[in-house]
């Protein structure tokens, strides 16, 4: 579904992203992880669109991606959500959704209205549980809540291919244990292909059935989640890396 081939982005001195290759394949959950720094979100966001990349190629079932616009990209069905979730503060957690389903291109193209458009954000607000706190401000919201309402949203956009961005950080177990299940069941329910990037293993250990580890910018593992917790051990022995299992 995706290829991605030796992509690189440099933020002047730094190389984010290092002659990356990778292959997602339709319907895997596909665990990213690596340590701060390791250029995990800039991935995301190079494949999105939200940066360009200085060198490489992005294709996105057999269309060639790399010089589309972020816009154009959500068209072919790529969505994202983001580490900080960037809902609006004071508008509801409904508002926040039907906002996204507006902007899909269901909407621009005048096949939905919007009444049509807010009911549709119920059903997302429904499946990601949060039918309850729909008229809550997001600003009021916790962040295991507005995790939530990012998922919704990206959701909205009537993906095929997901990419979440650290949506476990800072929820305690039984957040953490509900959004690994949710995640699973938007796979069976919508079909979705998912890249999940988190920063340890240990959380998405059993959630996921191939993890990518990326270090320095570039993919120093790739396989299932046990055999790479041992790799990983041994990296760690040798360079003596911040843990990420
Ligand atoms: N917009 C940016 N401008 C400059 N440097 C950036 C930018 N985004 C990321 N970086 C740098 O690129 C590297 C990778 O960052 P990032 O992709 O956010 O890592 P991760 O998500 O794995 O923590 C870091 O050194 C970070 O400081
Ligand atoms: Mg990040």
């Amino acid at each position: 579904m995706l290829h991605v081939s030796d992509l690189t982005k440099r933020f002047g001195g730094i190389i984010a992203v290092n002659g990356v290759s990778l292959e997602i394949r339709k319907g895997e959950i596909v665990g990213l992880i690596g340590p701060n720094g390791s250029g995990k979100t800039t991935l995301i966001n190079l494949i999105a669109g939200f940066y360009k990349a200085d060198s490489g190629r992005i294709i996105f079932e057999g269309v060639d991606i790399t010089k589309k616009t972020a816009d154009e990209r959500v068209k072919l069905g790529i969505a994202r959500t983001f580490q900080i979730p960037r809902v609006i503060g004071n508008m509801t957690a409904w508002q926040n959704v039907t906002y996204a389903v507006i902007g899909s291109r269901r909407f621009k193209e005048k096949k939905m209205t919007l009444t049509e458009a807010s009911m549709e954000a119920l059903y997302y607000l429904d499946i990601v549980g949060l039918l309850r706190k729909r008229d809550v401000l997001c600003r009021d919201l916790p962040i295991y809540e507005l995790r939530l309402v990012e998922l919704a949203r990206a959701l909205a956009l009537n993906p095929k291919f997901i990419m979440v961005d650290e949506v476990m950080a800072g929820l305690n177990p039984v957040e953490a244990d509900n959004v690994a299940r949710l995640v699973q069941r938007l796979r069976e329910e919508f079909k979705l292909t998912t890249m999940w990037v988190e920063h340890v293993l240990r959380i998405i250990m059993r959630s996921v059935e191939r993890v990518v580890v990326m270090n320095e910018g570039k993919i120093i593992a790739d396989g299932e989640p046990r055999e790479v917790a041992k790799d990983v051990g041994v990296i760690k022995a040798y360079m003596g890396e911040e843990v990420v299992i």
